[in-house]
């Protein structure tokens, strides 16, 4: 596989992307972003993502991010999308559009994927979770490395109500908690999920962990490790541009 890779991130707020070089994990330039259209309905959403990767003028594989479950290029849910997007062959549609191979998944999944090969679960085998902290609460779910898709754990149920509701950063926002306020929330969500799922390290991203120092020391001792995500922002453009290299391959 010789032709550069490039990944696009669809956010609530912003549609970035760049080429990316595998061996690094890392941007080989710097990266474009436009605003995520309202409403990020599919036809107004392709569009913006067809002006990311054409100022590039990149032609080769495109690995895209989505905020929802995707099996099979199919876009099935959209808590916080658009739901024009739930049962779309959303993949086919950046395909055409694009006119290049794309491969669409779950931007949690990416981000992990991005973490565990380049950043802070390198090397780490046993259940690893990356969970993200943003609009809603994404996951990835690893044993040994291999990624289990679409796990979707910011809608467990938290005191009645779809996790991510009570404990995303958006929540946080809404209910102008501060940071003690909103961590005894983090930490409530992650005893759910650690009785779940008893895994040996949890790498907490998502835009808030930027500023991870203001909440991980807050946090109470767990058996699991908590660790910052390393690739921060750039974590979804990688592990997207990772996932369409291996299915090039
Ligand atoms: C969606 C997930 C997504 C997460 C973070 C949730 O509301 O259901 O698929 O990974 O938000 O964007």
């Amino acid at each position: 596989m010789t032709a550069t890779v490039f990944g696009v991130d669809i956010g609530g707020s912003g549609i970035k992307g760049a080429p990316v070089d595998l061996g690094r994990g890392a941007l080989t330039q710097e990266r474009h972003k436009v605003l995520t259209p309202r409403p990020a309905s599919p036809e107004a959403v392709v569009a913006a993502v067809c002006e990311v990767v054409q100022h590039f003028g990149h032609r080769g594989p495109v690995g895209l991010t989505f905020p929802g479950v995707v099996v099979g290029g199919h876009t099935r849910t959209a808590a916080n999308v658009d739901k024009g997007w739930i049962g779309l062959d959303a993949e086919g549609l950046f395909r055409e559009a694009l006119d290049l191979p794309a491969t669409l998944l779950n931007d949690a999944d990416a981000a992990g994927l991005a973490e565990i090969s380049y950043g802070a679960g390198r090397d780490h085998g046993g259940v690893v979770m990356m969970l993200t902290f943003g609009t809603g609460i994404g996951s990835a779910l690893f044993t040994d490395g291999a990624l289990v898709p679409n796990t979707e754990l910011g809608h467990l149920e938290l005191r009645g109500k779809d996790a991510e509701r009570r404990a995303s950063s958006a929540a946080k926002e809404r209910h102008g908690l501060n940071w003690e306020q909103w961590s005894v929330r983090v930490d409530e969500y992650l005893d759910l999920v650690e009785r779940l799922f008893s895994p040996q390290l949890i790498i907490i991203g998502g835009g808030v962990s930027r500023k991870h120092e203001r909440f991980l020391p807050l946090l109470k001792g767990r058996e699991a490790r908590i660790v910052p995500a390393l690739l921060r922002n750039d974590a979804g453009i990688v592990g997207a541009a990772m996932a369409a290299a291996a299915k090039a391959d």
